[in-house]
């Protein structure tokens, strides 16, 4: 996996994007035998060499990232005294990771979790409008008007009203709904505080996506897997 010479030095030298320039300008950065002064320069820091001025410098350990499909009963923490926590179907080495966007104990679906503090920060940041999407079954019939509110943002009992999202209706009888709804926050308890507001209880929920991330078929509640390659650019370049 590439990464710019910019980004480099700010993970494994801590500093920010200007001081990273600054840094490349101002010091012998080598790479493979290289010179190296553009700060957009990409190298795989796995498989090159690299020094500064002379001293040859080891990239920090890869940063991994978690796919787990969540099963009810599981709290969203790293530890609790009362429920099982999520950290429970990992092997003990993840422990002190974070999860990217918690789910509440009764909601299933796709959460990942990671020790990348900003790639974390990237998704949860409304900035960067990771949108969530969710499967839900509720206690009584969706209609139109619940689209509606949901497509032009409406008072949910929150500081700020929600922002557009969508509500796609898949089934609609006298005591059951099935629908997706996709949501751009992730407000504490945000799609059944939505659903209440428009006069229904979540009986089911469970998140299908997370901007370009989607449940894998393949992974059954409570399993997990690495994300690979092409899922962590797909994070990574996610810009909408
Ligand atoms: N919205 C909720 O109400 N609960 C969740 O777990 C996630 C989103």
């Amino acid at each position: 996996m590439t990464i710019r010479l910019d980004k480099w030095i700010c993970d494994n030298l801590n500093k920010t994007r200007k001081e990273a320039k600054d840094y490349i300008k101002a010091n012998n950065i080598v790479v493979d035998g290289v010179r190296i002064k553009d700060s957009d320069y990409k190298f795989d820091p796995y498989a090159s060499e690299i020094t500064i001025n002379g001293k040859s410098i080891t990239s920090k350990p890869e940063y991994t990232y978690i796919i787990l499909n969540k099963p009810a009963g599981y709290v969203s923490a790293n530890s609790d005294n009362v429920h099982k926590t999520v950290f429970e179907l990992l092997p003990k080495e993840y422990k002190d990771y974070s999860i990217v966007g918690r789910l509440d104990i009764d909601t299933e679906g796709l959460m990942l979790i990671t020790n990348d503090g900003a790639l974390n920060h990237k998704i949860t940041s409304p900035k960067h409008h990771f949108d969530k999407t969710y499967f839900i079954r509720t206690d009584s019939p969706c209609n139109e008007d619940d689209v509606k509110k949901v497509e032009t943002g409406f008072d949910y009992g929150e500081e700020k009203p929600s922002l557009p999202g969508r509500l796609n209706i898949l089934s609609t009888e006298e005591n059951d709904c099935t629908a997706e709804i996709t949501i751009h926050e992730g407000k504490f308890h945000q799609v059944k505080k939505m659903m209440h507001t428009l006069g229904h209880e979540v009986i089911y929920l469970k998140r299908l996506s997370m901007g370009p991330i989607t449940l894998p078929e393949s992974l059954n509640t409570g399993e997990w897997r690495l994300l690979n390659e092409e899922e962590i650019k797909s994070i990574e370049e996610y810009n909408v």
